[in-house]
């Protein structure tokens, strides 16, 4: 049997990238280097990450405005193979982050979500033949819960990765599979501050994952507790790395393999994605990844 497909249904953005030796403080004017353009987006980060995972056929819902800034976005999604499913919005301007990376690979993102507010529960396309649904928080959370919601019901396997940190309503936490969130979203979705088993009991998700950068990552399944350390890089930016994490996560699962290896996948993706320059521009292929994985590396 073929592997079901993987929608993700969420943002995309034009990234603004400026390098600079630090990220400003409040009120202070720092003079960059150089500046990019990049395809970004937590969502279509993750459509590619998926797609470029291989295994599963990946499709995306994305919401963009008819200007200069939603081709490149596009191109970037179709030349990975993701299908799109798109809505076009010619009020809206195609959504856009402005990104501050400094020589430390820190990083700092102000999004302007345009068109990607304009997502609503009737976009959402017919289910059949969809294995899992992946969604992010930088469209309307009425939107993200109308999805998983509909997907539940359909028998969709559900997974959602709350970033940007906010708060989520019970409603929306009941209806999930799987959980992804860094150590500052788990803070604000459980509650709990400083504590990472604690929150994790918090939360009642039948999969929880915590990534926690160069301290690798912990999966909370079934009442046990699973550690994947990280794989040693020399990071460049982090852009987007949170995004190749769940991406290539969401397609190792839809592929049939276990939590364990799955989230070992995720951390040598992510772990190359933070070596490189941009967001899209830095997912790496199923093939880097392989090589990287029979290094050895990053064991349990
Ligand atoms: O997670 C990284 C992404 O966050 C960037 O690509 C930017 O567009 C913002 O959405």
């Amino acid at each position: 049997m073929s592997a079901r497909t993987v929608l993700v249904a969420g943002s995309a953005n034009l990234d603004f990238v400026i390098r600079a030796s630090h990220v400003p403080a409040p009120g202070e004017t720092v003079l960059g280097r150089d500046f990019a353009t990049f395809p970004g987006g937590k969502g279509a980060n993750q459509a590619i990450a998926c797609a470029r995972a291989g295994g599963a056929p990946t499709r995306m819902l994305l919401a963009l405005g008819a200007d200069p800034f939603a081709m490149p976005i596009e191109n970037s999604l179709r030349s990975s193979g993701v299908q799109l499913d798109i809505v076009r919005c010619p009020e809206r301007p195609t959504g856009t982050a402005f990104i501050c990376l400094s020589d430390d690979a820190e990083n700092a993102i102000t999004v302007a979500p345009g068109a990607n507010s304009s997502l609503r529960a009737e976009h959402l396309p017919d289910l059949a033949g969809i294995g899992a649904l992946l969604l992010q928080l930088e469209t309307p959370i009425e939107t993200v819960e109308a999805y998983a919601r509909a997907a539940h019901a359909a028998g969709v396997q559900v997974v959602l990765n709350a970033a940007p940190a906010r708060s989520i309503p019970a409603s929306l936490l009941s209806l999930l599979d799987v959980l992804v969130v860094n150590e500052g979203e788990l803070a604000m979705v459980s509650g709990v501050h400083g504590d990472v088993t604690q929150a994790l009991a918090r939360i009642d998700v039948p999969c929880v994952i915590v990534t926690m950068g160069a301290r690798g990552c912990v999966a909370r399944y079934q009442g046990d507790l699973l550690q994947q350390p990280a794989f040693t890089i020399d990071a460049v930016d982090t852009t987007g790395a949170g995004d190749t994490f769940c991406g290539t996560l969401v397609a190792a699962m839809g592929r049939g393999e276990s939590l364990p290896r799955a989230l070992r996948e995720a951390s040598a993706a992510s772990a190359i994605a933070c070596s490189r320059l941009g967001a899209q521009s830095a997912i790496p292929t199923r093939m880097e990844v392989e090589a990287l994985l029979a290094t050895d590396g990053a064991r349990p």
